[in-house]
Formats: structure tokens, C-alpha cells, sequence
């Protein structure tokens, strides 16, 4: 049987379509901000704080490192060591360190004050990814190069 060629140009475009539309769907094609986090690769908690950070839009690609790694990563993004947490992760230039939860990345990315970047130190109860601990208080501190801080955030 011989199949009309408008038949198979309409097939064409429907798998186009939909090869489309998954695209746009699939979390890899996403087209938020590239957000890179160093871990250890047996942190529970940092997992599911990627995974906040995938559903609130963000690219993430993370990079499992031994805890010799994650230190000199933590150091080398300016991180100060009484603000230091869990994971270190980098994102158009700004250093977030631990369970910073995706808003304050946002404000931070909108805004882009001059700071070396954000940190959520400790690993607070009810954070992201710290769902699982009693919630309690925490500051969301931004930090600059010069050893200045403030308040970013409370929670
Ligand atoms: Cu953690
Ligand atoms: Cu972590």
C-alpha cells in the first residue's frame, strides 16, 4: 500500500514535536544558571540539596571529591572557616557554601552585590536538604573578601 506523502511529512512533524517537547521537559536541557557543587560522595544531605536546587531551575553539576579535595575547594572559593559547612558550590562567580536555600541564590544572582559569596554555615535543622533535623533558626550570611559580613538572609 502506498502512503500519501502528506501522510508521512504530518508523522515527520509530530515526532519533531514531541522530540521538542521532551526536550524542553528533561531536566538536562534546563536553562537556569550552572550551579557547581563540590561533595563527598557519601553526603546525603548534599544530594538532596542539589535536588532543591534542580527543582527550583538550576543547572547543577557536581563533582565528588575525598574530604582533602572538598577542603582546599572550600579555601580556594573564600570561604571563611567559621563559615564553613558541608558542601562548596560556585555559580556565576559567587561562592555558596552549605544548605543555602535556592531564593537567597536567586536574590543573590538578580542583585549581584559585591561579595564573594553566601554561606548557610553549619548545616542547620529545616534547611534544604536538612528536612530531616528538627527546623530551627539559621542566617543565611554573605561574605566578601575583606572578611565583612552581614545578614543575607534569616530563616
Ligand atoms: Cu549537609
Ligand atoms: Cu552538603
Amino acid at each position: 500500500m502506498r502512503v500519501p506523502k502528506s501522510v508521512w511529512i504530518a508523522a515527520a512533524v509530530l515526532v519533531a514535536g514531541g522530540a521538542a517537547l521532551f526536550a524542553l521537559r528533561s531536566p538536562a536541557e534546563a536553562t537556569g544558571p550552572v550551579v557547581e557543587v563540590v561533595k563527598s560522595p557519601t553526603c546525603g544531605c548534599c544530594e538532596m540539596w542539589v535536588d532543591h536546587m534542580r527543582d527550583a531551575g538550576f543547572r547543577v553539576k557536581v563533582r565528588d571529591v575525598d574530604y582533602a579535595t572538598l577542603t582546599a575547594s572550600r579555601a580556594g572559593a573564600g570561604v571563611p572557616g567559621d563559615l564553613s559547612s558541608c558542601h562548596t558550590a560556585t555559580v556565576d562567580g559567587y561562592t555558596i557554601e552549605g544548605h543555602v536555600p535556592a531564593a537567597d541564590v536567586r536574590r543573590l544572582l538578580a542583585e549581584r552585590p559585591h561579595i564573594r559569596g553566601l554561606s548557610a554555615p553549619g548545616m542547620p535543622g529545616g534547611s534544604p536538604g536538612m528536612e530531616s533535623a528538627p527546623a530551627e533558626r539559621y542566617d543565611v550570611v554573605a561574605f566578601d573578601a575583606s572578611g565583612r559580613r552581614s545578614v543575607w538572609a534569616r530563616h
